[in-house]
Order: structure tokens, then C-alpha cells, then sequence
């Protein structure tokens, strides 16, 4: 993992990532092969993401007589999805982090304008006391992020305890985000070159959601 600038956490590349990444950018990968390599990078983003979460020393004994001095999580985390392609990251969250609650705030892009817009958000009550993984595959001019920071942010949740977790993002959108949030955490697995004039992500992967719901 390398700290790019302060906050912002890009994983570390590899030819095992950039062939995980491969798949997923080929247009001619199937659904099902696309479902699992995105979930493959989504586990590698989201272990990552935990280690930025505090912890408390623990010291355990191990079978063979010996004491550990290990860490373990302090708790107080929930996950937030942006609906509705970061449905498609909460599989892998919660398969990392058992019965863990889970809000969304539902944020559509406009076709046309890429303006975003609100529409629903439903969060865990104590969200102000919990740290919030907040999960979405693609960011691309960071306007719906800062449209989901603002409504965690209106609902109590600090800047410096929210975690986004994310696979694709561009140089616009980071810079955006970081101006406005400096304090907001972003972890990604690939920062590509730009935008389109439609403002899609080059290179990219396309459309994540209807490459993951099959709805392209
Ligand atoms: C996508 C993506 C982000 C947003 C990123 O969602 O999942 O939420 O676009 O673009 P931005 O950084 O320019 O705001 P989209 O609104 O296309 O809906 P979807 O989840 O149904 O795919
Ligand atoms: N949403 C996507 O799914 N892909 C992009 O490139 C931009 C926004």
C-alpha cells in the first residue's frame, strides 16, 4: 500500500493486482468472471481499509506456551453503501465483518449532466459514534462522494472517521474530494488518467454497476 498524499491510500501494484485489474477492465469478460474478480479486489481494498481502524493491545497465549502481544479492534464501525453500484462491494464487507451494520444513501448520477443526486438515505442511528466504511466502486468527479460525505457529515459522522473504500478513481475526482474532505480517508486500487467528455473514467472499466448486475 502506498500513502500517496496524506489520507489517501493506493494498493500496492503488482502483476497478481494488474491481472485482477485486467479482468475486470476487459470488455469482453463475462458477468460472473467480472462478479468474482471485482470481489477479489474489493477483499484486498477492504482488509486494507481495517488496518486504519484504532485498536487496543492484547496479549493472548499461543498452543505452544508462548504469550503474543497482539492488538485487537476497538469496535464502533458500520459500513455505508452508495447505492447502487456499492451494493455490490457489501458481500465482502460483510463477509469480513460479520453482522456488521449496514446504512445506504441512494445517489443516482444524472445521465445526461453526470450532476449527482440524492434521493434515499437510511443509516444506523449511532452512525455519529462509529467510524463509516463508505463503499463505492467508482469515482470518477467525486460528486457523488461529496454528496454522501455531506449527508454522513449532517448526520454527526466526523471527517477523520470516514474510510472510503474504492476500486477505480481519476485525478479529478481525488483532487475534488481531497480539497473539500482533507480529512476523509481514501482507499483505492487504481487512480487512472482522466475523464471522458462523458464523464466516465479512461481507461476504466465502463459502467461498474451495469457490468455487475448485468443490467448493460
Ligand atoms: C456511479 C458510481 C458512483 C458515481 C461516480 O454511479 O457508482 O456513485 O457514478 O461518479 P461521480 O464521481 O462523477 O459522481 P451511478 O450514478 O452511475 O449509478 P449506479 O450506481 O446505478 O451505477
Ligand atoms: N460510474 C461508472 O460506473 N463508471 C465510470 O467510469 C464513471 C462513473
Amino acid at each position: 500500500m502506498k500513502t500517496m498524499r496524506k489520507n489517501i491510500h493506493l494498493l500496492k501494484d503488482n502483476t497478481q493486482l494488474k491481472a485482477l485489474y485486467t479482468m475486470i477492465r476487459d470488455k469482453e469478460t463475462k458477468r460472473d468472471d467480472f462478479v468474482f474478480f471485482s470481489e477479489r479486489i474489493i477483499r484486498l481494498l477492504v482488509e486494507y481499509a481495517l488496518s486504519l481502524l484504532p485498536v487496543v493491545p492484547k496479549t493472548v497465549k499461543t498452543p505452544a506456551g508462548a504469550t503474543y502481544k497482539g492488538v485487537v479492534f476497538k469496535g464502533g464501525v458500520c459500513a455505508v453503501s452508495v447505492v447502487r453500484a456499492g451494493e455490490a462491494m457489501e458481500k465482502v464487507v460483510r463477509d469480513v465483518c460479520p453482522n456488521i451494520r449496514l446504512g445506504k444513501i441512494l445517489i443516482q448520477r444524472d445521465e445526461h449532466t453526470a450532476e449527482p443526486k440524492l434521493f434515499y438515505a437510511k443509516l444506523p442511528q449511532d452512525i455519529s459514534k462509529r467510524y463509516v466504511l463508505l463503499i463505492d466502486p467508482m469515482m470518477a468527479t467525486g460528486g457523488s462522494l461529496c454528496m454522501a460525505i455531506d449527508t454522513l457529515k449532517k448526520h454527526g459522522v466526523k471527517d477523520d472517521k470516514i474510510i472510503f473504500i474504492n476500486l477505480i478513481t481519476c485525478p479529478q475526482g481525488i483532487n475534488k474530494v481531497a480539497k473539500r474532505f482533507p480529512k476523509v480517508h481514501i482507499v483505492t486500487g487504481a487512480i487512472d488518467k482522466t475523464l471522458n467528455s462523458k464523464a466516465f473514467i479512461m481507461p476504466g472499466l465502463g459502467d461498474f454497476g451495469d457490468r455487475y448486475f448485468g443490467t448493460n
